[in-house]
């Protein structure tokens, strides 16, 4: 996919014929320094916005095909998002946050139990019914990634999730999150400017100039030494 902002002069390429595939429940990194276009990716892929030409596949499904009606109820059903800075909403508590996307998509009987599950899966169940503004930065965290799998999703996207923690507290997220993705056979694409604490995954691509590769920089460099 390509996407340019902007008109004549003002013209940004952000996404130069970005072009990957992930399988179902791999564990992919983002990679690429600051305006490399990595938020414009994951904008793409979250349907947040349209490529300006190409195609985003998801499901099989080719989301540039669908209605604005159809993206909506096709996001909500698809996809979780995390991102940078919780976004929670402070008036309501824990589990009504971790709920609310599955409000949107239509409530069912087994909600409040699924939510109940997650959060407890993500060590918060003594926090359920404390208001999102009463919680730490790092709680917050873990409320929205059980936020982000309440409506089981086909992916997890997560913009820089670590961004705005403490080191011990963004180590604590990064584990969760793959012990998440582990246990729920869970697809995660997260942006980061820190892969090294993510450890071993399964894929990570570097955006470079709206240039997507397979791999970091540094395996690159090691490529073309070897
Ligand atoms: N809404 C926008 N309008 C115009 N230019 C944008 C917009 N969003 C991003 N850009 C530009 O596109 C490029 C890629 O941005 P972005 O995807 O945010 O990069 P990253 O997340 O890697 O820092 C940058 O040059 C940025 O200034
Ligand atoms: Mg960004």
């Amino acid at each position: 996919m390509s996407k340019i902002y902007g008109y004549g002069e003002n013209q940004v390429k952000a996404l130069d014929h970005a072009s990957f595939s992930i399988e179902k429940g791999e564990f992919v990194l983002i990679v690429g320094s600051s305006g490399s276009g990595k938020s414009t990716l994951l904008n793409m892929i979250g349907l947040l916005d349209r490529p300006t030409n190409g195609k985003v596949f998801i499901d099989g499904v080719d989301t540039t095909k669908l209605t604005e009606n159809k993206i909506s109820s096709f996001r909500n059903k698809k996809l979780g998002f995390i991102f940078q800075f919780s976004n929670l909403l402070t008036d309501l508590t824990v589990l009504e946050n971790v709920l609310l996307p599955r409000q949107i998509g239509g409530t069912n009987g087994s909600a409040e139990k699924d939510a109940r599950d997650l959060l407890k899966t993500v060590g918060l169940e003594p926090q359920l019914n404390k208001r999102a503004n009463k919680i730490s930065g790092g709680q917050a965290q873990r409320v929205a990634i059980a936020r982000g799998l309440i409506n089981n999703p086909s992916i997890v996207l997560a913009d820089e999730p670590t961004g705005n923690l403490d080191s011990v507290t963004s180590d604590n997220v990064v584990q969760l999150m793959k012990s998440m993705a582990k246990k729920l056979h869970q697809t995660f694409i997260i942006v980061t400017h820190e892969p090294e604490h993510f450890g071993d995954v399964d894929k990570i691509i570097t955006i470079k100039d709206g240039k997507a590769f397979e791999g970091s920089e540094q395996t690159k460099k090691m490529e073309v030494i070897a």
